[in-house]
């Protein structure tokens, strides 16, 4: 089976209801992304930083996969498929994909401040589980989210990295490709990759490769590729 790599982003999840980052009217235009999503942010008011993420978890059980999420993960019938992606929600192991990398972790767990890249101290969270300070983890150390904020390292990307360099095809959907070192992933393609990217507003797409751009939403995006990768158009 020929291999396929998806990089996805906030694009991906926004026909679901959850706001993208960079938008207009983006999480970023709310909040105050160093306040809120950077390792200064949490040691400066760890309390802010945990209801934030309390808050985007709980919205977990009132969204649904869309059909792009879905489309994702029926190629795995036809295509050695590997999800790598910047969300932080569940919505790709929700629609049914099985090999997923989070590059920037997960709101569904929790680990040590201490500690947080050790996988003895990741604990699952149910979606309507809060985080409270004087939560313990394993290390008796403030029990934290499993994000990786700005500021910190991004231990998944190697895996990540390898994914795409043996990719055949590689599908982005929905990432502005402004966040290093995820948006330098595109580099690790080899020169014979097949390379799409769907964005309604394509941006940042490196001009060293041939990209072939679908710039629709990620369900209509998704659904012709869909046909093209499974010769049902
Ligand atoms: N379908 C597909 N793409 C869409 C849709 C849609 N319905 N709506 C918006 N988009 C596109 C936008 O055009 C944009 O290119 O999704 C992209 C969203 O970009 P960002 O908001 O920057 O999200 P993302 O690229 O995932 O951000 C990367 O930044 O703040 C950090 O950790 C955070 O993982 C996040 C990272």
């Amino acid at each position: 089976m020929k291999k396929l790599v998806f990089l996805t982003g906030a694009g991906i999840s926004a026909e679901s209801g959850i706001t993208t980052f960079r938008d207009s009217g983006g999480l970023w235009e709310q909040y105050p992304v160093e306040a809120v999503a950077s390792i200064q942010g949490y040691y400066r008011d760890p309390e802010l930083v945990i209801n934030f993420y309390n808050e985007r978890r709980r919205q977990l059980s009132t969204v649904q996969p869309n059909d792009a999420h879905r489309l994702v993960a029926t190629l795995e019938k036809f295509y050695d498929c590997c999800v790598v992606t910047q969300n932080v929600d569940n919505l790709h192991e929700r629609a049914g994909s099985h090999r997923i990398i989070h590059l920037h972790g997960e709101l569904t767990k929790a680990t040590s401040t201490e500690n947080p890249n050790d996988p003895s101290q990741v604990v699952m969270l149910a979606e309507d589980q809060d985080i409270r300070i004087g939560d313990k983890a394993n290390d008796g150390s403030q029990l934290r989210p499993f994000i990786v904020w700005f500021g910190e390292a991004v231990p998944m990307i190697e895996p990540a990295a390898e994914a795409v360099s043996e990719a055949d095809i590689v599908v982005v959907i929905g990432t502005s490709l402004n966040v290093y070192p995820a948006a330098g992933l595109l580099g690790y393609a080899r020169r014979d990759a097949v390379v799409y990217l769907i964005d309604p507003s394509p941006n940042n797409v490196p001009g060293y490769l041939p990209v072939h751009i679908i710039a629709k939403k990620a369900t209509e995006g998704m659904q012709e590729l869909y046909e093209e990768l499974t010769h049902k158009g």
